[in-house]
């Protein structure tokens, strides 16, 4: 056996060569090539690692051509002084790149499963207790206190409930639980068992898009050796606890990120959301108490069990607690996965982590939370990572992705993008929703096309009021934001192209 390599095999470091990489390091007799996940430094993938004597030695942006080089040891940095990742604080994605996503033991030797065993010593109430005590709330968007829900459904009696991940990631440039699927699958499904031993369910769900078939195939294949290792099944460790979990592959719409147009179509029908109440917490899946959670709020369950609520509360700000794994895109040098406490500032993300602008782009602004997210000019760039400050500032965290856009980008038609994807997007249930973002964008085409005049714009304005007021759900009332944030902050792009 020889020296050990470790190639990423998460699906962008694929994107970026890591299979040609692999292949021509294979070819060596005196290499062993260990397939491992990806730290999320996605903008030196491939990133090739080998054991140093003071820690993991890399070689990024690694070519086949490289493959001597990197068997003499030649050249390699280590990954110790790699600012990107050195100056983050990881806890959900501390052990991203070390491990073979699929091994059992890699999990176990890096401390996996220790939250499910004590969730399985102390009783189901501390375990719902100490979630609360955490402060976690949900990853996937809407920010709710995850010990909340789960007291609601461990409170609803029943027969039968169930514990959903919400694996969607719908939204344009987000691709964390992608990487923990993919990277560190155990982890959610030590998370959704903690979950499933607290609330009193013996069925799981990932609801995962069709768009991830490497994330599939891994959990899938996690399910089955975690069941042979008796960490899902029955009897799980010996205990009382049973817990079966299921991959179910989503169709491909964006609704279908929203917990009851998800529920809709896990249960085989058209994704369409449903009214509230009853709340899934009580009434889910087939009408059965449901706890959904987003993949990332699962995964950070492990380490609140083993280490206590209390060290998740002392970390982040007073209302947001813990991390957030940020997801850096657009027009940045440094794109990937940032974990920082909440707190940090959205100008340090982009600059210490993001290392600002591409030579020769200037900042013109970002959007954070995804496509229903607001469009932030310079001035509020010193908006702390946390749910209520981007609340006050007028946007949403969302699921944490950050786009940058440069001097280059067309306001106007950055809105009617927006405003497009709702369109297409909307599920149709509601008329404010499903008329209000096609009236919309066809005023934002004719604003384009040079045919609009300054009252289009106050319709606009009007029915985005509408739209915030009276859609169903949060698609439909946060639509108009990336518009109503682009018209307010730059608004001669608007009024120069307005007929006289
Ligand atoms: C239009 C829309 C799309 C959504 N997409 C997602 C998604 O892709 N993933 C996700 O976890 N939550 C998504 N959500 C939020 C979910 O409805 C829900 O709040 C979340 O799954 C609850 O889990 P959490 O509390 O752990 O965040 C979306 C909500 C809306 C309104
Ligand atoms: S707001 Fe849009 S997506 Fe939500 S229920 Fe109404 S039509 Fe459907």
């Amino acid at each position: 056996m020889g020296r050990r390599v470790y190639v990423p095999d998460d699906v962008s470091a694929i994107a970026a060569g890591a299979d040609r990489v692999a292949k021509a390091l294979a070819r060596r007799p005196d290499l062993t090539v260990v397939r491992t996940s990806s730290r999320g430094a996605f903008f030196l993938e491939p990133l090739v690692e080998a054991d140093g004597p003071e820690g993991r030695l890399a070689w990024p942006n690694a070519a086949p051509k490289d493959a001597a080089r990197i068997a003499a040891g030649a050249g390699g940095m280590p990954v110790a002084k790699i600012p990107f990742l050195v100056r983050q604080t990881r806890f959900t994605f501390a052990r991203a790149g070390l491990a073979e996503p699929l091994s059992v033991e890699d999990y176990e030797a890096g401390g996996g499963f220790r939250g499910l065993r004590r969730a399985l010593e102390i009783a189901p109430q501390a375990i719902v207790d100490e979630l609360k005590t955490s402060g976690l709330r949900g990853r996937g968007g809407a920010a709710f206190p995850a010990g909340v829900k789960w007291q609601t459904t461990r409170d609803a009696p029943a027969e039968q409930k169930y514990v959903v991940a919400n694996a969607d990631e719908g939204d344009p440039g987000t691709y964390s639980d992608r990487m923990v699927m993919e990277g560190e699958p155990y982890r959610l499904l030590e998370g959704m068992a903690i979950c499933a031993r607290a609330v009193g369910a013996s069925r799981g769900h990932i609801y995962c898009r069709s768009e991830y078939p490497h994330a599939i195939r891994k959990l899938r294949a996690a399910i089955a050796r975690a069941a042979e290792s008796s960490f899902l099944g029955r009897r799980i460790l010996g205990s009382d606890l049973t817990f079966q979990v299921e991959v179910f592959v989503g169709a491909g719409a964006y609704i279908c990120g929203a917990e009851a147009a998800l529920l809709e179509s896990l249960e085989g029908k058209r994704g369409m959301v449903r009214f509230k109440p009853p709340f899934p917490a009580v009434q889910g899946l087939h009408q059965q108490p449901t706890v959904v959670n987003n993949v990332i709020t699962f995964a950070t369950v492990p380490d609140i069990l083993e280490r206590g609520g209390a060290w998740h509360a002392s970390i982040g700000t007073e209302k947001s607690k813990g991390t957030m794994p940020l997801q850096l895109a657009g027009a940045i040098r440094q794109s990937g996965l940032v974990e920082v406490p909440f707190g940090v500032t959205l100008e340090s993300v982009l600059h210490d982590f993001g290392g600002g602008l591409p030579r020769g782009s200037r900042f013109k602004a970002v959007q954070v939370g995804g496509p229903l997210g607001s469009i932030f000019p310079e001035k509020l760039l010193k908006t702390p990572i946390c749910f209520d400050a981007f609340t006050e500032a007028g946007g949403i965290l969302g699921h944490g992705g950050i786009v940058v856009f440069d001097r280059d980008t067309d306001m106007v038609e950055l809105a009617r993008h927006f405003m497009q994807f709702t369109a297409d997007e909307s599920c149709g249930k509601c008329t404010p929703c499903r008329v209000g973002s096609t009236r919309s964008r066809e005023i934002l085409e004719q604003v384009l096309a040079g045919t609009a005049t300054a009252e289009d714009i106050e319709t606009i304005r009007d029915l985005s009021e509408t739209m915030k007021a009276t859609s169903l759900c949060a698609l439909g009332g946060l639509a108009p934001y990336p518009v109503l944030t682009a018209l307010e902050h730059f608004p001669k792009e608007f009024t120069q192209r307005l007929r006289k």
